[in-house]
Parts: C-alpha cells; structure tokens; sequence
C-alpha cells in the first residue's frame, strides 16, 4: 500500500492489481481527516492485503467515525469487516441495496449500518457530505460524495480504468497517463460528453481517437 497527502484533508491509500491482457487496475481507498474521521473505501480483497495494518500509518484506526462503502465491489469492501473490529465507534454509510449485496456473502450488522441515499447529506461536525450518483458508474449501488468543506469529490468508480503499467497505477497524477485510443463500442450509444464524444447519434465519433467506433463494428 502507497499512501500520500492530497490537500490538507485527504490521504490516498493506494493500491494496484494486474488484470492480465488489460493491464493494471489502481484501487484507492481514502482517509477525509474531518472532525468525525470517514475512510472511503476498504480495499482489495485479497489474502494478502492488510487495509487496517496500513491505515493504521495514517490513523489510529479506532477514531474511525465513518466509513463511506461507495459500492459493495471487492475491491472496496476488502478491510471492512477488520476495520468495524477496530473502530468501535464506526458505521457504514451505503445504500439500502448495498447493504443487501453485502449481506449476501456475510451479514452487516445492521445497527453499523447508516443508510445515505444519492441526494441526501450527511454532517460529521466540521463539513457536510453531499451524496450523488456519479454520471458512470459499475454498482447499481453506487454512491459518491462531495466534501463542503475540502470541496473534494469523491467519485467512486466513475473515472476507473486499467492503466498501461503498474507505475501509471500507482502515480498520483493522472496527467502522466498517455492518451490512449478508446476501447471499441465506447461511442456506440448517443454522443457523450462523459466518454468524449462528440458528432450526431447515428455517427458518433470519440474526441481522444477520432474513430467512430459504431462504424467499425459494421
Ligand atoms: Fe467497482
């Protein structure tokens, strides 16, 4: 695990894992230092990976007040089960369809669970956080937030993508990241702003590549 500072507020925990013939997929978690402590996200669940020994770096793990499960992937949820151990005090901010996946594998217990829906907010002393549902997203459960206070958004999943290399993985600016050509079909649908793309919805054409994707696959 690679952490570092993003303004006053924010530590990234980041991690990677290699997805063979695609590349290397980053995985952040986050620590929001605010008066009630919220860590986003629990990362990889994998054997091998220890998020609360690695949190504990950044914090002491039992201040945790919040932890913000944006969705229930298992590259988000691999801490949480050792982090509710640890942090006596904390509950788990998701949707009720959240907790309903997550409980298919192991229950939640439902009195650490706090049920935020896109839309609503939530004050934890110092700053309020504003839920929304990203414009991409890969869970149904999807919840991101915005910090009032660090005006930091949390996005989720919604800019997620295997990466060339481990470095470019791991790195902390996604500037240094090469412009690549666009997966096939990513302009199939009406033009969006969201994937880059711009021309007419029966010919879209991608603003990174300049193919138009849905002509290539007729
Ligand atoms: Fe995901």
């Amino acid at each position: 695990m690679h952490t570092y500072r993003v303004g006053t507020d924010v530590t990234v925990l980041n991690d990677h894992q290699e997805i063979p013939g695609l590349g290397y997929l980053p995985i952040n978690a986050f620590v929001l230092h605010a008066r009630e402590p919220v860590v986003v996200d629990t990362g990889l669940s994998l054997p091998d990976r220890h998020f609360v020994e690695d949190l504990g770096a950044v914090m002491d793990p039992a201040d945790v007040r919040w932890i913000w499960l944006t969705h229930p992937d298992r590259d988000h949820t691999g801490g949480l089960f050792d982090l509710l151990e640890a942090a006596p005090h904390a509950r788990v901010i998701t949707t009720f369809l959240g907790a309903g996946i997550l409980s298919t594998e192991r229950p939640l217990p439902l009195d650490r669970v706090y049920l935020l829906n896109p839309g609503q907010q939530l004050d934890i002393g110092d700053r309020s956080l504003h839920a929304f549902r990203p414009p991409l997203f890969d869970s149904p459960a999807t919840t991101g937030f915005y910090d009032d206070r660090s005006r930091v958004v949390f996005s989720s999943d919604c800019f997620g993508a295997p990466l060339p290399s481990a470095e470019l993985a791991t790195g902390t600016d996604v500037r240094a990241v090469p412009p690549t050509p666009c997966a096939p079909g990513s302009c199939c649908g009406p033009p969006s702003t969201a994937l880059g793309c711009t021309g007419s919805t029966t010919t879209p054409t991608c603003a990174t590549c300049g193919r138009c994707s849905r002509s290539t696959q007729t």
